[in-house]
């Protein structure tokens, strides 16, 4: 018999910018009975599971459900269903997640336009209504909290400007959800998602979305059929709603349990005492940081609690800080991405991850590594 590999799992403190450490709670679910994707029992919990998502995305939209895939299949069911060949999309990008957004309406067919704001800033209002300006688009997206540079995009500022518009508004909330506050209601965005492995801190495998009436009714009413089966929402439905539930594909009920688990875990704590621990970590770690004489590269009212974008010093070894992290202290923190790669250390502070003692342990490995 080969090695058993699953023997020799050891805890890693995950922290970096996703996954984040998973809740007992979530853990514990993993290891119930496996339902049916249609056991009433298991409908309950898909039930219950859409009304926790819409308390947390602060929403009344029915269509309110998780795609059973990662973030990215998310962001991927907003592009295929929200938007047509031909459609005019104008995707507000600054960095690698608003990159891929391009990507994705590309691949569609859809005649796009990138407003591409410099890595490290936030999307300003102004530039975006200078964009909006004098051109009707279909569709207008954006990401939340930009997780390749620690970025808090200002939805709350962009959203009056697309909603003057007849726009749809779509929202990567990815990185955002459980950790600073969404109000998709507020915003008035069409559309939403997120990932179960970061602020809910579940393992990675599920994708919460809400669509708007005003955006089921284009996907209702598209000239073409929506090129993916698997996420066209109309196909959906037919799994989500109503008396009677109809087989769409099996859901992967026991990450649903652990989702239902971990968003129970979020309500029952209370979204405000959820946030404050953020930022409560976030500030401490930045002061501890700064004095060993490291740097955030994001301005402080740009930052996001939750994923810290630290620049690496003059002569340190990117690779070697990390695996010794990882290998002597078992904590992991992120790489920059795309063209931050070697050039920044992204660290994480997600969900239950947001701890001050997960922040002392990690400075403290960090001091020692670094001999400062
Ligand atoms: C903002 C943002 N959008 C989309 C994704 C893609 O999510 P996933 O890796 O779960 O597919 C990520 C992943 O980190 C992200 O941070």
């Amino acid at each position: 018999m080969p090695e058993d590999l699953l023997q020799n799992i050891r805890p890693v403190l995950l922290m970096g910018p996703g996954p984040s450490p998973v809740c007992e709670a979530a853990y514990a679910a993993l290891g119930k009975p496996t339902l049916g994707h249609l056991d009433p029992y298991f409908i309950r919990i898909m039930d219950a599971i859409k009304e926790h998502l819409r308390q947390i995305f602060h929403t009344k939209n029915e269509m309110t459900l998780t795609i059973s895939g990662t973030g990215s299949s998310g962001i991927e069911a907003c592009f295929v269903n929200l938007v047509e060949p031909g459609d005019r999309v104008l995707i507000l990008a600054n960095g690698v997640f608003g990159k891929r957004q391009q990507d994705m309406a590309v691949r569609l067919g859809a005649r796009v336009d990138v407003l591409d704001v410099a890595w490290g800033e936030p999307l300003l209002p102004d530039a975006v209504k200078k964009k909006l300006a004098g051109s009707a688009y279909d569709v207008v997206s954006m990401v939340h909290a930009e997780t390749s540079t620690g970025v808090r995009n200002p939805v709350e500022e962009i959203s009056p400007l697309v909603k003057s518009t007849d726009s749809l508004f779509i929202v990567d909330c990815v990185t955002s959800l459980g950790c600073i506050p969404v109000d998709v209601d507020r915003w008035e965005a069409d559309a939403a998602c997120s990932c179960s492995q970061k602020g809910l801190s579940c393992p990675p495998g599920l994708a919460p979305i809400t669509l708007s009436a005003r955006a089921m009714a284009k996907v209702k009413g598209r000239k073409s059929r929506v090129s993916n089966f698997y996420m066209d929402m109309t196909a959906l439905t037919t799994y989500w709603e109503g008396d009677s539930r109809a087989y769409h594909h099996t859901a992967p009920s026991n990450m649903y349990y652990a989702l239902y688990a971990a968003l129970r875990e979020f309500l029952r704590e209370g979204e405000d005492k959820v946030f404050s621990r953020h930022l409560d970590t976030h500030a401490m770690l930045v002061r501890e940081l700064g004095e060993m004489g490291l740097t955030l590269s994001v301005a402080a009212p740009h930052r996001l609690p939750q994923v810290n974008v630290v620049g690496i010093p003059e002569g340190v070894d990117d690779e070697q800080v990390r695996s010794r992290l990882l290998n002597e202290y078992r904590i992991e923190i992120g790489a920059g991405l795309g063209a931050l790669a070697g050039k920044v250390w992204r660290i994480g502070l997600m969900g239950h991850g947001a701890r001050r003692e997960n922040v002392e342990k990690l400075l403290d490995a960090m001091r020692r590594i670094l001999g400062r």
